[in-house]
């Protein structure tokens, strides 16, 4: 199956905390962004790729050049959403097609592997509406009330059936661009693109994905990443 890619790559890193965005840090010999769009610059399969990055940015184009590979630019906005619809608008731009799939993807998960990939690009060939890789939750999952001081435990949630949502996530593109141009006009503040999609009466099914295709957030998710991605089992 053919596709197309947005890649969100607009974010700050607020909660890294770093002086540089988290998509420009270097890990095991190519910086996060790099790693993201590998599976992608492998992948026959893949017809263009879009990546959307802050207007003040000064670090895609060296990164760009270091790849050699064509990328069609986009400029992103003040939320991840802001920046997915302008890739999204840049891949129609530029032709393509409207009944071929698009994967979304952030900048900021490193570690996605081919397997992966596949499995997803699988289940959303056999779906309407497009797929998106989860993992179920493991942890057991407690709502806070918020009285005075330090929050206190008010209920134990149920988590059966609740599903961590990862990307990338793959939707017939016209379903795509219908999704967010809609939402972003209506002020939608979905914080992923299934949710897009579903706010339109899509319904989305999911591949299972693995544990190592996390966001980059926190400082540490940082040595994790590293140890991922040299081969190693992280050991904390
Ligand atoms: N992103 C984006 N445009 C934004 C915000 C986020 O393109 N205005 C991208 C990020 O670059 C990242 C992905 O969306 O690849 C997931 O977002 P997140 O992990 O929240 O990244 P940041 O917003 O950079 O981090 P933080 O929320 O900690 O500031
Ligand atoms: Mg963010």
């Amino acid at each position: 199956m053919k596709y197309w890619v947005a890649i969100p790559a607009a974010g700050q890193g607020q909660r890294l905390g770093s002086p540089i965005p988290k998509q420009y840090l270097e890990l095991a010999g190519r910086t996060v962004i790099e790693w993201a769009l590998l599976p992608f610059l492998l992948d026959a399969r893949c017809q263009g790729i879009a990546v959307a990055v802050a207007a003040a940015d000064s670090r895609w184009h060296a990164v760009r050049e270091r790849i050699g590979a064509r990328f069609i630019h986009a400029q992103g906005g003040a939320e991840r959403s802001d920046s997915v619809a302008a890739a999204l608008d840049a891949l129609a731009r530029h032709g393509a097609d409207p009944a071929e799939c698009v994967l979304v993807h952030d900048a900021a998960r490193p570690c996605l592997t081919q397997a992966e990939l596949d499995a997803l690009l699988l289940a959303a060939a056999g779906h309407d509406a497009g797929a998106l890789l989860a993992l179920p939750l493991a942890d057991t999952l407690k709502r806070e009330q918020r009285a005075g001081g330090s929050p206190r435990v008010a209920a134990t949630e149920p988590r059966d059936g609740l599903w961590r949502a990862l990307t990338p996530q793959a939707f017939p593109f016209r379903i795509a661009l219908e999704a967010y141009r809609n939402g972003v006009e209506g002020g939608f503040e979905g914080t992923d693109d299934a949710s897009f999609v579903r706010r339109l009466g899509g319904r989305v099914v999911w591949a299972p994905g693995s544990r190592w295709n996390f966001k980059v957030t926190y400082p540490e998710d940082l040595a994790i990443a590293q140890a991922v991605l040299t081969g190693n089992e992280p050991c904390a």
